[in-house]
């Protein structure tokens, strides 16, 4: 297994599936009562150059439900604000902690982090990718549809971090995958064509979101300004009009079919209130499986 969980890509099938059964058993442990000790004296850095409250909370909780401990430091606090070079970074932080949990902007840094680094390094976000998000996101589809290989995926909004990991993850895992972006906002363009090329999952990109949704067994959705293009969120708010998911684009699926939303979500922009809080919107058991997959990354890279 590659030592760093940089994107999805750089791990196959078998080994994104060994994350989801281990969080799948921990899960039935943890609820059973059991007390895990996999990472007993072991400590985690969490450096986080952009706000989170789920992706945070369910690391840190998750490295001390396995017995371990946690040293949480934002952009500000160290001395990367001030220019200090991410290679000098990695090979001090190294030496003092067991494992790094990274949020930033580009994947740039968590790859330069990952060349210089001793200890595995964990992407808990940057502009191209949110790989420990879609994994928790598959644990949810497998949990809620039985399995996901057979399944027909729809991605609707912005072609953001996101979808880029959801495309790998169909390529990986083999599902169908239709995402619907509008123009200029399609997702990156080299990871669509290495997952199409050498995946083994059908990637489609339309402009039309209920084309995306037609007897889809999942929507998906996220807000349409990610993080760092608040600057753009009104000009946004236009393009993506039609991109909503709301109860006349959910009537397009499949009937059950379920809804994820990564969260935070905007109601009444990318999802409408009535979808968010309605029976088929699995969101907030999805943002629980955080806990439980970032369980499983923790031990499966650092125990
Ligand atoms: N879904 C997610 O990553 O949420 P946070 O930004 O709160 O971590
Ligand atoms: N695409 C969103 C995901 C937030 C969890 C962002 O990057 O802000």
């Amino acid at each position: 297994m590659a030592k760093h969980l940089l994107s999805l890509w750089n791990f196959d099938r078998p080994a994104l599936q060994a994350y989801i059964d281990l969080a799948l058993r921990l899960k039935k442990e943890s609820k059973a009562g059991v007390r895990h000790q996999l990472l007993a004296g072991r400590v985690v850095g969490l450096i986080f150059e952009k706000p989170s409250t789920r992706t945070r909370v369910s690391f840190e909780a998750a490295m001390y439900g396995l017995g371990g401990q946690v040293i949480y430091l934002s952009g500000r606090d160290t001395q990367l604000a001030r220019n200090e070079p991410l290679k000098d970074m990695a090979r001090v932080m190294d030496r003092y902690v067991d494992g790094l949990v990274v949020r930033t902007y580009g994947q740039e840094v968590v790859e330069e982090l990952g060349r210089y680094s001793q200890v595995p390094v964990i992407n808990a976000l940057t502009d191209l990718h949110h790989p420990c998000q879609i994994l928790s996101d598959v644990l949810t589809v497998i949990e809620k549809r039985g399995e996901i290989a057979n399944q027909k995926i729809a991605w609707v909004g912005d072609g953001n971090n996101m979808a880029n990991s959801w495309i790998q993850a169909a390529g990986r895992f083999g599902f169908h995958l239709t995402l619907a972006c509008p123009p200029g906002y399609e997702p990156n363009a080299q990871i669509l064509a290495e997952a199409r090329q050498n995946g083994t999952g059908t990637i489609e990109l339309t402009s039309d979101p209920v084309a995306a949704v037609k007897n889809a067994d999942v929507i998906n959705c996220d807000v349409w300004a990610s993080m760092g293009q608040e600057s753009e969120q009104e000009a946004r708010l236009q393009i993506f009009q039609a991109y909503q998911v709301n109860d006349a684009l959910l009537a397009q699926a499949k009937p059950g079919a379920i809804v994820l939303h990564c969260l935070p979500a905007h109601r009444g922009e990318e999802i409408t209130d009535e979808v968010l809080e309605g029976p088929q919107c699995v969101a907030f058991d999805q943002a629980e499986n955080k806990l439980h997959i970032h369980k499983a990354i923790l031990a499966s890279h650092l125990g």
